[in-house]
Protein backbone atom coordinates (compact mmCIF):
# COMPACT_ATOMS: atom_id res chain seq x y z
CA UNK A 1 0.00 0.00 0.00
CA UNK A 2 1.30 3.40 -0.97
CA UNK A 3 1.78 5.19 2.40
CA UNK A 4 0.56 8.66 2.21
CA UNK A 5 1.29 11.80 4.64
CA UNK A 6 -2.10 13.40 5.40
CA UNK A 7 -2.11 17.88 5.37
CA UNK A 8 -5.11 18.48 7.27
CA UNK A 9 -6.39 22.40 5.52
CA UNK A 10 -7.14 24.56 8.04
CA UNK A 11 -7.08 27.68 5.05
CA UNK A 12 -3.74 28.95 4.61
CA UNK A 13 -2.55 29.96 1.34
CA UNK A 14 1.10 28.22 1.81
CA UNK A 15 -1.23 24.56 2.40
CA UNK A 16 -0.70 23.30 -1.33
CA UNK A 17 2.81 24.53 -1.00
CA UNK A 18 3.10 21.83 2.09
CA UNK A 19 2.03 19.36 0.04
CA UNK A 20 4.49 20.04 -2.80
CA UNK A 21 7.24 20.14 -0.34
CA UNK A 22 6.15 16.90 1.34
CA UNK A 23 6.24 15.19 -2.12
CA UNK A 24 9.61 16.78 -3.41
CA UNK A 25 10.56 14.26 -0.56
CA UNK A 26 9.41 11.40 -2.94
CA UNK A 27 6.73 10.76 -0.47
CA UNK A 28 2.97 11.01 -1.33
CA UNK A 29 0.26 13.11 0.31
CA UNK A 30 -3.12 14.27 0.30
CA UNK A 31 -4.42 17.06 1.56
CA UNK A 32 -8.01 17.32 2.58
CA UNK A 33 -10.03 20.24 3.94
CA UNK A 34 -10.18 20.03 7.87
CA UNK A 35 -13.18 18.67 8.56
CA UNK A 36 -12.77 15.58 6.08
CA UNK A 37 -10.30 13.52 7.82
CA UNK A 38 -10.35 9.42 6.35
CA UNK A 39 -10.56 7.68 9.49
CA UNK A 40 -10.48 4.30 7.81
CA UNK A 41 -7.89 5.42 5.58
CA UNK A 42 -4.88 2.73 6.64
CA UNK A 43 -2.45 4.32 4.69
CA UNK A 44 -1.71 7.36 6.50
CA UNK A 45 1.81 7.62 8.65
CA UNK A 46 1.61 11.07 10.35
CA UNK A 47 -0.55 14.29 9.64
CA UNK A 48 0.13 17.56 9.15
CA UNK A 49 -2.08 20.39 10.38
CA UNK A 50 -1.94 23.99 8.11
CA UNK A 51 -2.04 27.25 9.63
CA UNK A 52 -5.02 29.66 8.64
CA UNK A 53 -6.14 33.11 8.36
CA UNK A 54 -8.05 32.60 11.51
CA UNK A 55 -7.05 33.13 15.52
CA UNK A 56 -8.04 30.80 17.67
CA UNK A 57 -10.21 32.57 19.26
CA UNK A 58 -12.44 33.83 16.18
CA UNK A 59 -16.18 32.62 16.64
CA UNK A 60 -16.03 31.35 13.07
CA UNK A 61 -12.18 29.50 13.32
CA UNK A 62 -12.10 25.72 12.30
CA UNK A 63 -12.05 23.46 14.73
CA UNK A 64 -11.52 19.15 14.98
CA UNK A 65 -11.65 16.92 17.97
CA UNK A 66 -7.87 16.36 18.05
CA UNK A 67 -8.67 13.05 20.21
CA UNK A 68 -9.66 11.85 16.51
CA UNK A 69 -5.64 11.66 15.63
CA UNK A 70 -3.95 12.17 18.96
CA UNK A 71 -1.64 9.38 19.77
CA UNK A 72 -2.74 7.53 16.69
CA UNK A 73 -0.48 8.85 14.02
CA UNK A 74 2.88 11.72 14.90
CA UNK A 75 1.64 15.33 14.05
CA UNK A 76 3.30 18.55 13.14
CA UNK A 77 1.03 21.67 13.52
CA UNK A 78 2.17 24.51 11.67
CA UNK A 79 1.42 27.95 12.96
CA UNK A 80 -2.57 27.98 13.51
CA UNK A 81 -2.44 24.34 13.58
CA UNK A 82 0.47 24.62 16.62
CA UNK A 83 -1.41 27.09 17.90
CA UNK A 84 -4.42 25.11 17.87
CA UNK A 85 -3.29 22.22 19.54
CA UNK A 86 -1.61 23.83 22.12
CA UNK A 87 -5.00 26.19 22.62
CA UNK A 88 -6.91 22.71 22.87
CA UNK A 89 -4.43 21.02 25.47
CA UNK A 90 -4.66 23.66 28.10
CA UNK A 91 -1.62 26.12 26.57
CA UNK A 92 -2.16 29.70 26.23
CA UNK A 93 -2.48 31.41 23.20
CA UNK A 94 -2.75 35.33 22.77
CA UNK A 95 -2.65 38.23 20.44
CA UNK A 96 1.14 38.98 19.24
CA UNK A 97 2.19 42.08 20.97
CA UNK A 98 2.99 43.14 17.46
CA UNK A 99 2.70 41.35 14.73
CA UNK A 100 5.35 38.54 14.20
CA UNK A 101 6.12 38.62 10.62
CA UNK A 102 9.03 37.65 8.43
CA UNK A 103 12.29 36.49 8.69
CA UNK A 104 13.90 35.62 12.29
CA UNK A 105 16.78 33.53 13.49
CA UNK A 106 15.80 30.51 16.07
CA UNK A 107 18.48 31.38 18.81
CA UNK A 108 17.47 28.44 20.68
CA UNK A 109 17.48 25.19 19.08
CA UNK A 110 17.35 21.62 21.12
CA UNK A 111 19.32 19.76 18.13
CA UNK A 112 18.97 16.40 20.21
CA UNK A 113 15.18 16.68 19.29
CA UNK A 114 14.36 14.32 15.63
CA UNK A 115 12.58 17.49 14.50
CA UNK A 116 15.65 19.79 14.26
CA UNK A 117 18.50 16.86 13.68
CA UNK A 118 21.05 18.28 11.40
CA UNK A 119 19.76 21.99 11.95
CA UNK A 120 22.57 24.74 11.81
CA UNK A 121 22.63 27.46 14.97
CA UNK A 122 20.30 30.33 14.62
CA UNK A 123 18.79 28.63 11.81
CA UNK A 124 16.49 31.54 9.64
CA UNK A 125 12.58 30.94 10.21
CA UNK A 126 9.66 32.56 8.11
CA UNK A 127 6.90 33.86 10.88
CA UNK A 128 3.56 34.98 9.52
CA UNK A 129 0.88 35.21 12.63
CA UNK A 130 -1.04 37.49 14.75
CA UNK A 131 -1.32 34.78 17.77
CA UNK A 132 1.38 33.45 19.52
CA UNK A 133 1.57 30.74 22.07
CA UNK A 134 2.18 32.25 25.57
CA UNK A 135 2.31 28.98 27.69
CA UNK A 136 2.68 25.56 26.18
CA UNK A 137 0.53 22.55 27.15
CA UNK A 138 1.66 20.38 30.61
CA UNK A 139 3.89 18.05 30.14
CA UNK A 140 4.83 19.68 26.17
CA UNK A 141 8.56 21.01 25.99
CA UNK A 142 10.06 23.96 24.22
CA UNK A 143 12.25 22.73 21.38
CA UNK A 144 13.09 25.95 19.58
CA UNK A 145 12.37 29.80 20.08
CA UNK A 146 13.70 32.65 18.49
CA UNK A 147 14.26 36.50 20.37
CA UNK A 148 10.63 37.44 20.27
CA UNK A 149 8.82 33.96 20.01
CA UNK A 150 10.02 32.05 22.74
CA UNK A 151 7.60 29.04 21.81
CA UNK A 152 8.69 28.97 18.40
CA UNK A 153 8.46 24.87 18.16
CA UNK A 154 7.05 22.68 21.41
CA UNK A 155 7.23 18.67 21.37
CA UNK A 156 5.09 16.44 23.83
CA UNK A 157 6.71 12.84 23.57
CA UNK A 158 3.58 11.43 25.02
CA UNK A 159 1.35 12.61 22.42
CA UNK A 160 3.85 12.25 19.16
CA UNK A 161 3.07 15.81 18.73
CA UNK A 162 5.22 18.58 17.23
CA UNK A 163 4.29 22.11 16.79
CA UNK A 164 6.39 24.82 14.73
CA UNK A 165 4.61 28.67 14.74
CA UNK A 166 7.23 29.58 11.96
CA UNK A 167 6.60 27.89 8.15
CA UNK A 168 8.64 25.43 6.62
CA UNK A 169 7.24 25.33 3.29
CA UNK A 170 8.15 28.80 2.92
CA UNK A 171 11.52 29.31 0.77
CA UNK A 172 12.80 31.80 3.47
CA UNK A 173 12.48 29.01 6.76
CA UNK A 174 15.91 28.16 4.55
CA UNK A 175 16.41 24.57 6.50
CA UNK A 176 12.61 24.19 6.64
CA UNK A 177 12.71 20.49 3.69
CA UNK A 178 15.18 19.74 6.64
CA UNK A 179 12.43 20.40 9.01
CA UNK A 180 9.80 18.31 6.69
CA UNK A 181 12.37 15.55 6.00
CA UNK A 182 12.79 14.73 9.69
CA UNK A 183 8.80 14.90 10.25
CA UNK A 184 8.38 12.76 7.38
CA UNK A 185 10.82 10.37 6.98
CA UNK A 186 12.63 9.75 10.21
CA UNK A 187 9.29 10.56 13.06
CA UNK A 188 6.72 8.87 10.48
CA UNK A 189 8.89 6.50 8.86
CA UNK A 190 8.34 7.40 5.11
CA UNK A 191 10.22 5.17 2.58
CA UNK A 192 10.78 7.82 -0.04
CA UNK A 193 9.48 5.24 -2.79
CA UNK A 194 7.22 7.80 -4.89
CA UNK A 195 8.85 8.64 -7.60
CA UNK A 196 8.10 9.19 -11.68
CA UNK A 197 8.82 5.66 -12.37
CA UNK A 198 6.67 3.79 -9.29
CA UNK A 199 3.78 6.47 -10.34
CA UNK A 200 3.51 5.23 -13.75
CA UNK A 201 3.90 1.66 -12.76
CA UNK A 202 1.08 1.60 -10.46
CA UNK A 203 -0.86 4.17 -12.70
CA UNK A 204 -0.63 2.21 -15.87
CA UNK A 205 -1.51 -0.95 -14.17
CA UNK A 206 -4.66 1.01 -12.32
CA UNK A 207 -5.58 1.87 -15.65
CA UNK A 208 -5.51 -1.47 -17.15
CA UNK A 209 -7.96 -2.94 -14.52
CA UNK A 210 -10.23 0.48 -14.52
CA UNK A 211 -10.87 -0.04 -18.37
CA UNK A 212 -10.19 -3.55 -19.38
CA UNK A 213 -11.02 -3.53 -22.64
CA UNK A 214 -13.27 0.02 -22.98
CA UNK A 215 -12.75 2.80 -25.30
CA UNK A 216 -11.40 6.37 -24.08
CA UNK A 217 -11.43 9.59 -25.95
CA UNK A 218 -9.20 12.25 -25.14
CA UNK A 219 -9.30 16.02 -26.02
CA UNK A 220 -5.80 17.11 -27.17
CA UNK A 221 -4.80 20.92 -26.30
CA UNK A 222 -1.08 21.04 -27.33
CA UNK A 223 0.23 21.25 -23.50
CA UNK A 224 1.99 19.30 -21.22
CA UNK A 225 -1.17 17.78 -18.96
CA UNK A 226 -2.84 16.20 -21.67
CA UNK A 227 0.03 15.18 -23.52
CA UNK A 228 1.25 13.15 -20.84
CA UNK A 229 -2.17 12.04 -20.06
CA UNK A 230 -2.87 10.47 -23.43
CA UNK A 231 0.90 8.79 -23.17
CA UNK A 232 -0.09 7.78 -19.80
CA UNK A 233 -3.25 6.20 -21.20
CA UNK A 234 -1.69 4.79 -24.67
CA UNK A 235 0.71 2.93 -22.10
CA UNK A 236 -1.65 1.22 -20.77
CA UNK A 237 -4.54 0.77 -23.25
CA UNK A 238 -3.31 1.73 -26.36
CA UNK A 239 -5.17 1.71 -29.34
CA UNK A 240 -8.46 1.57 -27.11
CA UNK A 241 -7.40 5.58 -26.71
CA UNK A 242 -8.16 7.46 -29.16
CA UNK A 243 -6.88 11.61 -28.98
CA UNK A 244 -8.83 14.44 -30.99
CA UNK A 245 -6.72 17.83 -31.59
CA UNK A 246 -9.22 20.43 -32.62
CA UNK A 247 -7.41 23.61 -34.65
CA UNK A 248 -9.73 26.52 -33.76
CA UNK A 249 -7.69 28.47 -36.26
CA UNK A 250 -6.20 30.73 -32.78
CA UNK A 251 -3.38 28.41 -32.36
CA UNK A 252 0.31 29.40 -32.62
CA UNK A 253 2.01 29.81 -36.19
CA UNK A 254 2.40 25.71 -37.54
CA UNK A 255 1.67 24.76 -34.49
CA UNK A 256 -1.54 22.31 -35.40
CA UNK A 257 0.78 20.54 -38.03
CA UNK A 258 4.12 20.73 -35.21
CA UNK A 259 1.93 19.39 -32.31
CA UNK A 260 0.51 16.39 -34.79
CA UNK A 261 3.47 15.53 -35.97
CA UNK A 262 4.95 15.30 -32.28
CA UNK A 263 1.83 13.04 -31.51
CA UNK A 264 2.06 11.09 -34.20
CA UNK A 265 5.72 10.27 -33.38
CA UNK A 266 4.53 9.24 -29.44
CA UNK A 267 2.24 6.45 -31.35
CA UNK A 268 -0.93 8.29 -30.06
CA UNK A 269 -4.25 7.27 -31.55
CA UNK A 270 -4.31 11.08 -32.63
CA UNK A 271 -7.41 12.52 -35.16
CA UNK A 272 -6.85 16.29 -36.18
CA UNK A 273 -9.56 18.21 -36.92
CA UNK A 274 -8.94 21.36 -38.83
CA UNK A 275 -12.04 23.47 -38.13
CA UNK A 276 -10.30 27.40 -38.35
CA UNK A 277 -13.15 28.34 -40.49
CA UNK A 278 -15.69 27.75 -38.48
CA UNK A 279 -14.05 29.38 -35.72
CA UNK A 280 -13.55 32.56 -38.16
CA UNK A 281 -16.90 32.70 -39.18
CA UNK A 282 -18.51 32.12 -35.99
CA UNK A 283 -16.17 34.80 -34.21
CA UNK A 284 -16.78 37.45 -37.24
CA UNK A 285 -17.45 41.65 -35.26
CA UNK A 286 -17.41 39.80 -32.00
CA UNK A 287 -15.77 42.32 -30.01
CA UNK A 288 -16.01 41.33 -26.30
CA UNK A 289 -13.57 38.95 -24.75
CA UNK A 290 -16.67 37.08 -22.57
CA UNK A 291 -18.42 36.53 -25.29
CA UNK A 292 -15.32 35.43 -27.94
CA UNK A 293 -14.31 33.04 -25.15
CA UNK A 294 -17.92 31.43 -24.94
CA UNK A 295 -18.18 30.96 -28.99
CA UNK A 296 -14.44 29.77 -28.79
CA UNK A 297 -15.26 27.30 -26.27
CA UNK A 298 -18.35 26.32 -27.48
CA UNK A 299 -17.08 25.39 -30.79
CA UNK A 300 -14.29 23.23 -29.09
CA UNK A 301 -17.04 21.14 -27.10
CA UNK A 302 -19.00 20.83 -30.56
CA UNK A 303 -16.50 19.97 -33.18
CA UNK A 304 -15.11 17.43 -30.00
CA UNK A 305 -18.76 15.97 -29.40
CA UNK A 306 -19.22 15.54 -33.65
CA UNK A 307 -15.70 13.26 -33.75
CA UNK A 308 -16.23 11.53 -30.49
CA UNK A 309 -19.74 10.31 -31.21
CA UNK A 310 -17.92 8.97 -34.76
CA UNK A 311 -16.01 6.18 -32.51
CA UNK A 312 -18.35 3.80 -31.50
CA UNK A 313 -18.79 2.14 -28.06
CA UNK A 314 -16.97 4.83 -26.41
CA UNK A 315 -17.11 4.50 -22.25
CA UNK A 316 -14.62 7.12 -20.97
CA UNK A 317 -13.44 10.45 -21.13
CA UNK A 318 -9.65 10.84 -20.25
CA UNK A 319 -8.68 14.27 -19.11
CA UNK A 320 -5.67 15.77 -17.97
CA UNK A 321 -6.56 17.23 -14.64
CA UNK A 322 -4.27 17.47 -11.94
CA UNK A 323 -4.22 17.95 -8.46
CA UNK A 324 -4.39 21.75 -8.01
CA UNK A 325 -7.55 21.59 -10.37
CA UNK A 326 -9.00 19.19 -7.71
CA UNK A 327 -7.95 20.07 -3.91
CA UNK A 328 -10.94 21.18 -2.64
CA UNK A 329 -10.65 24.68 -1.14
CA UNK A 330 -12.14 25.89 1.76
CA UNK A 331 -13.70 29.74 1.56
CA UNK A 332 -14.06 31.61 4.15
CA UNK A 333 -17.46 30.57 6.05
CA UNK A 334 -15.30 27.00 6.13
CA UNK A 335 -17.72 25.42 3.54
CA UNK A 336 -15.75 23.25 1.22
CA UNK A 337 -15.87 24.34 -2.26
CA UNK A 338 -14.88 21.85 -5.48
CA UNK A 339 -12.74 23.38 -7.99
CA UNK A 340 -15.03 23.11 -11.00
CA UNK A 341 -14.04 19.98 -13.56
CA UNK A 342 -14.34 21.34 -17.54
CA UNK A 343 -16.79 18.66 -18.56
CA UNK A 344 -19.58 20.97 -19.27
CA UNK A 345 -21.53 21.00 -22.30
CA UNK A 346 -20.11 16.70 -23.10
CA UNK A 347 -23.18 15.41 -24.65
CA UNK A 348 -26.02 13.60 -22.21
CA UNK A 349 -26.58 10.75 -24.91
CA UNK A 350 -23.11 9.27 -24.67
CA UNK A 351 -22.43 9.02 -20.80
CA UNK A 352 -18.92 8.85 -20.51
CA UNK A 353 -17.30 8.09 -17.23
CA UNK A 354 -14.13 10.29 -16.22
CA UNK A 355 -10.63 9.23 -16.39
CA UNK A 356 -7.92 11.19 -14.63
CA UNK A 357 -4.71 9.55 -14.75
CA UNK A 358 -2.74 12.89 -13.27
CA UNK A 359 -5.36 13.73 -10.90
CA UNK A 360 -2.59 13.16 -7.86
CA UNK A 361 -0.14 15.08 -9.48
CA UNK A 362 1.22 18.97 -9.19
CA UNK A 363 2.57 20.27 -12.14
CA UNK A 364 5.89 19.90 -11.76
CA UNK A 365 5.63 16.00 -10.90
CA UNK A 366 3.49 15.62 -14.14
CA UNK A 367 7.18 17.19 -16.13
CA UNK A 368 8.91 14.47 -14.78
CA UNK A 369 6.67 11.75 -15.28
CA UNK A 370 6.28 13.54 -18.65
CA UNK A 371 10.39 12.72 -19.02
CA UNK A 372 10.19 9.55 -17.68
CA UNK A 373 7.93 8.72 -20.50
CA UNK A 374 10.45 9.52 -23.39
CA UNK A 375 8.44 12.56 -23.98
CA UNK A 376 10.64 15.24 -25.88
CA UNK A 377 11.73 18.05 -23.70
CA UNK A 378 10.09 20.71 -26.30
CA UNK A 379 6.93 18.99 -25.36
CA UNK A 380 7.61 19.07 -21.44
CA UNK A 381 8.84 22.48 -21.41
CA UNK A 382 5.97 24.66 -23.37
CA UNK A 383 4.89 27.32 -21.90
CA UNK A 384 1.16 27.50 -20.97
CA UNK A 385 -1.34 28.85 -23.61
CA UNK A 386 -4.60 29.68 -22.60
CA UNK A 387 -7.67 27.43 -24.30
CA UNK A 388 -8.77 30.65 -26.51
CA UNK A 389 -5.62 30.77 -27.53
CA UNK A 390 -4.61 33.91 -30.00
CA UNK A 391 -8.37 35.03 -29.52
CA UNK A 392 -7.12 36.78 -26.58
CA UNK A 393 -4.44 38.04 -27.82
CA UNK A 394 -5.94 39.70 -30.60
CA UNK A 395 -8.11 43.09 -28.83
CA UNK A 396 -11.48 43.81 -30.34
CA UNK A 397 -12.84 41.60 -33.15
CA UNK A 398 -10.83 38.59 -34.94
CA UNK A 399 -10.06 37.83 -38.69
CA UNK A 400 -7.55 35.59 -40.43
CA UNK A 401 -5.71 38.07 -41.36
CA UNK A 402 -5.09 39.62 -37.99
CA UNK A 403 -4.30 35.99 -37.07
CA UNK A 404 -1.88 35.92 -39.53
CA UNK A 405 -0.26 39.05 -38.84
CA UNK A 406 -0.12 38.08 -34.82
CA UNK A 407 1.35 34.45 -35.45
CA UNK A 408 3.98 35.53 -37.26
CA UNK A 409 4.72 38.29 -35.07
CA UNK A 410 4.26 35.19 -32.11
CA UNK A 411 6.60 33.18 -33.92
CA UNK A 412 9.59 35.94 -33.81
CA UNK A 413 9.42 36.29 -30.26
CA UNK A 414 9.19 32.92 -29.13
CA UNK A 415 11.88 31.68 -31.34
CA UNK A 416 14.03 34.51 -30.39
CA UNK A 417 13.43 33.32 -26.46
CA UNK A 418 14.10 29.81 -27.36
CA UNK A 419 17.07 30.84 -29.40
CA UNK A 420 18.60 33.42 -27.00
CA UNK A 421 20.56 31.94 -24.27
CA UNK A 422 21.98 33.05 -21.34
CA UNK A 423 23.16 31.26 -17.79
CA UNK A 424 20.75 30.59 -14.89
CA UNK A 425 21.30 30.66 -11.53
CA UNK A 426 23.63 27.92 -10.77
CA UNK A 427 25.59 29.00 -14.26
CA UNK A 428 24.00 26.73 -16.10
CA UNK A 429 23.67 27.60 -20.18
CA UNK A 430 19.37 27.86 -20.68
CA UNK A 431 17.25 29.59 -22.94
CA UNK A 432 15.14 32.66 -22.02
CA UNK A 433 12.52 30.40 -23.15
CA UNK A 434 13.16 28.53 -20.15
CA UNK A 435 13.42 31.30 -17.70
CA UNK A 436 10.01 32.47 -18.23
CA UNK A 437 6.65 31.33 -17.64
CA UNK A 438 4.80 32.40 -20.29
CA UNK A 439 5.25 34.78 -23.34
CA UNK A 440 3.39 35.71 -26.27
CA UNK A 441 2.48 38.70 -28.70
CA UNK A 442 -0.92 40.65 -28.28
CA UNK A 443 -2.04 42.71 -31.32
CA UNK A 444 -3.41 46.04 -30.35
CA UNK A 445 -6.43 47.41 -31.88
CA UNK A 446 -4.46 50.74 -32.55
CA UNK A 447 -2.56 51.99 -35.78
CA UNK A 448 0.05 54.44 -35.19
CA UNK A 449 2.07 56.51 -37.80
CA UNK A 450 5.82 55.75 -39.09
CA UNK A 451 8.46 55.66 -41.29
CA UNK A 452 10.09 53.28 -43.76
CA UNK A 453 12.31 54.40 -46.45
CA UNK A 454 11.04 57.60 -47.74
CA UNK A 455 7.30 56.50 -47.25
CA UNK A 456 4.83 57.39 -44.32
CA UNK A 457 3.39 54.52 -42.91
CA UNK A 458 0.63 54.04 -40.64
CA UNK A 459 0.21 50.06 -39.56
CA UNK A 460 -0.69 48.14 -36.65
CA UNK A 461 1.15 48.15 -32.95
CA UNK A 462 1.83 44.91 -31.21
CA UNK A 463 2.81 44.60 -27.09
CA UNK A 464 5.54 42.00 -26.30
CA UNK A 465 3.88 39.93 -23.23
CA UNK A 466 6.58 37.91 -20.71
CA UNK A 467 5.99 36.99 -17.17
CA UNK A 468 8.29 34.74 -14.52
CA UNK A 469 5.95 33.08 -12.14
CA UNK A 470 5.45 29.99 -10.52
CA UNK A 471 1.20 29.46 -10.67
CA UNK A 472 -0.05 32.11 -12.60
CA UNK A 473 -1.61 33.54 -9.89
CA UNK A 474 0.70 36.52 -9.25
CA UNK A 475 3.05 37.17 -12.14
CA UNK A 476 6.17 39.95 -12.40
CA UNK A 477 7.03 40.89 -15.43
CA UNK A 478 10.27 39.21 -17.21
CA UNK A 479 13.28 41.47 -17.51
CA UNK A 480 14.67 40.44 -20.60
CA UNK A 481 17.69 42.29 -21.80
CA UNK A 482 17.70 44.93 -24.09
CA UNK A 483 19.53 44.17 -26.53
CA UNK A 484 17.47 40.62 -26.80
CA UNK A 485 14.25 43.12 -26.76
CA UNK A 486 15.92 45.82 -29.37
CA UNK A 487 16.63 42.46 -31.72
CA UNK A 488 12.89 41.20 -31.82
CA UNK A 489 11.26 44.43 -32.10
CA UNK A 490 13.84 45.14 -35.27
CA UNK A 491 12.55 41.57 -36.68
CA UNK A 492 8.81 42.12 -36.10
CA UNK A 493 8.85 45.16 -37.76
CA UNK A 494 10.98 44.65 -40.68
CA UNK A 495 9.84 41.02 -41.40
CA UNK A 496 5.58 41.18 -40.30
CA UNK A 497 3.57 42.92 -42.89
CA UNK A 498 1.64 45.32 -41.16
CA UNK A 499 2.96 46.07 -38.06
CA UNK A 500 5.09 49.37 -37.57
CA UNK A 501 5.78 49.56 -34.10
CA UNK A 502 6.64 47.21 -30.56
CA UNK A 503 6.07 47.43 -26.97
CA UNK A 504 6.84 45.99 -23.79
CA UNK A 505 4.16 45.34 -21.42
CA UNK A 506 5.92 46.28 -17.81
CA UNK A 507 2.85 45.70 -15.88
CA UNK A 508 2.96 42.71 -13.04
CA UNK A 509 0.19 40.46 -11.81
CA UNK A 510 -1.78 41.98 -9.57
CA UNK A 511 -3.17 44.59 -10.59
CA UNK A 512 -2.55 43.34 -14.18
CA UNK A 513 -3.43 39.81 -15.43
CA UNK A 514 -0.80 38.19 -17.85
CA UNK A 515 -3.38 37.72 -20.63
CA UNK A 516 -5.04 41.63 -21.85
CA UNK A 517 -8.33 39.98 -22.20
P1 LIG B 1 -4.62 35.78 -16.40
O1 LIG B 1 -4.75 36.52 -17.69
O2 LIG B 1 -5.94 35.61 -15.70
O3 LIG B 1 -4.13 34.32 -16.80
O4 LIG B 1 -3.57 36.36 -15.50
C1 LIG B 1 -3.68 33.34 -15.89
C2 LIG B 1 -3.36 32.08 -16.67
O5 LIG B 1 -4.55 31.54 -17.25
C3 LIG B 1 -4.45 31.53 -18.67
N1 LIG B 1 -5.75 31.91 -19.19
C4 LIG B 1 -6.65 31.04 -19.68
N2 LIG B 1 -6.57 29.71 -19.86
N3 LIG B 1 -8.76 29.72 -20.77
C5 LIG B 1 -7.64 29.05 -20.44
O6 LIG B 1 -7.58 27.82 -20.62
C6 LIG B 1 -8.91 31.07 -20.63
O7 LIG B 1 -9.95 31.64 -20.97
C7 LIG B 1 -7.78 31.76 -20.06
N4 LIG B 1 -7.57 33.06 -19.75
C8 LIG B 1 -6.31 33.13 -19.21
C9 LIG B 1 -3.35 32.52 -19.01
O8 LIG B 1 -2.76 32.23 -20.27
C10 LIG B 1 -2.41 32.34 -17.84
O9 LIG B 1 -1.60 31.18 -18.00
Amino acid sequence: MQQKILILDFGSQTTQLIGRRVRELDTFCEIVPYNKFPKDDKSIIGVILSGSPFSVYDKESFKIDLDEIRGKYPILGICYGAQFISYTLGGNVEPAGSREYGRQNLGFIDKSNKLFKGFDDNSQVWMSHGDTITKIPQGFKVIASTESVENAAYYSEKDNIWGVQFHPEVFHSLQGTLLLKNFVVDICGGKQDWSAASFIDTTVAELKSQLGNDKVVLGLSGGVDSSVAAVLLNKAIGKNLTCIFVNNGLLRKNEFTDVLRDYECLGLNVIGVDASEKFYSELAGVEEPEKKRKIIGKGFVDVFNAEAKKIKDVKWLGQGTIYPDRIESLNITGKTIKSHHNVGGLPKDMQLQLCEPLRWLFKDEVRRVGRQLGMPEHLIKRHPFPGPGLGVRILGDITPEKVRVLQDADDIFIRGLKEWKTKDANGNEVSLYDQVWQAGVILLPVKSVGVMGDERTYERAVALRAVTSADAMTADWAHLPYEFLAKVSNDIINKVKGVNRVAYDISSKPPATIEWE
